[in-house]
């Protein structure tokens, strides 16, 4: 089977991102948000970006309105009923994903592949509210979409090789390095950044070195884009405490469990960059300054 439509839902970071990179494979993708104001500021997100590439010169202008044009914004999910593949990008919880499989799979005709971008959950509790557990698969995305390079795929005991595969080819005519993971917690990304991050944490609240001579270390030290502050703040506090207490709850292995001061950012409300404060304050985007810790 070619795919040649896709369906994401939700429209939010990732979502909107996976929707981007879909259109402007060539897919004709139609992108689900609960409501019309969702919709609108997901695609709008999308604009400013391949606006940018414009700018940059790494696409013409009759290349945008072409992506443009291949990319519609739905409300109801019924639209998405002629997908051939279905990725999930919603909220990060297990009864939400379900219940939307569920929903999707009666909709759909039998040969429409799902997969969910979940980071955490195991692909086989999600797959198994539908009754095409071997159309089922994860196709595990990064942040930023558009400019990270890797797609995990992910298959578990119940994913038909062949369906597999052909997600792992659709993930390279995405535009990206597919690898192949297991549906174990994490996946593979997860599994060993996690626990880095978790321990740059710990290294913190033992005084090791500040949350700037940290970033620095590994920055610098070791050739990584980011600091693991940087990264944890950029991810999202809360997204790492929710990742690391379901991976917490699988290996029941002390690497993996939270320590009390992400607990208590997260509990402040210090969600990092998108609140505004994390290990640094963002009062000035272009300059963050750390917080006093
Ligand atoms: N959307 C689209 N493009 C973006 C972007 C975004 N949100 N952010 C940056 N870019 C583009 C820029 O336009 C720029 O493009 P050009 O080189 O063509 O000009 C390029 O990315 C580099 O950006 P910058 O020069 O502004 O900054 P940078 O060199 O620091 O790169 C970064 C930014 C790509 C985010 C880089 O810092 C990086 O790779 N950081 C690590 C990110 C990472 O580890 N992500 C994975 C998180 S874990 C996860 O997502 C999974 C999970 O389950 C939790």
């Amino acid at each position: 089977m070619a795919v040649q439509k896709v369906g994401v839902v939700g429209c939010g970071l990732m979502g909107s991102g996976i929707a981007q990179v879909c259109a402007q494979a060539g897919f004709q993708t139609f992108v689900r948000e609960i409501s019309g104001e969702l919709v609108e500021k997901g695609l709008k997100g999308i604009e400013k970006n391949l606006a940018r590439l414009v700018e940059k010169g790494t696409l013409t202008e009759a290349g945008k309105g072409e992506i443009s044009g291949r990319l519609r914004g739905v409300t109801a999910l019924e639209e998405l009923k002629g997908c051939d593949v279905i990725l999930e990008a919603i909220i990060e919880q297990l009864p939400a994903k379900r219940e939307l499989f569920a929903v999707l799979d009666g909709l759909c005709p039998a040969h429409t592949i799902f997969a969910s971008n979940t980071s955490s959950l195991t692909i086989t509790e999600i797959a198994a509210a539908t009754k095409r557990p071997q159309r089922f698969v994860g196709l595990h995305f990064f942040n930023p979409v558009p400019v990270m390079k890797l797609i995990e795929v992910v298959r578990t005991i119940a994913t038909d090789p062949a369906v597999y595969e052909e997600m792992v080819a659709f993930g390279a005519k995405l535009g990206k390095t597919p690898v192949r993971a297991n549906d174990g917690g994490g996946f593979i990304v997860n599994r060993l950044l996690v626990p880095y991050l978790l321990d740059a944490i710990r290294a913190l609240e033992e005084g090791v070195g500040s949350v700037v001579d940290i970033d620095t270390s590994m920055k610098l030290g070791c050739g990584y884009p980011m600091g693991p502050f940087t990264l944890l703040d950029f991810v999202g506090l809360d997204t790492t405490l929710y990742i690391s207490q379901i991976m917490f709850d699988e290996f029941k292995e002390k690497r993996f469990a939270a320590p009390p001061l992400l607990k208590r950012m997260v509990l402040a409300g210090w969600h990092g960059k998108k609140s505004g404060r994390g290990f640094y304050d963002y009062a000035d985007p272009a300059n963050p300054k750390p917080m006093n810790l």
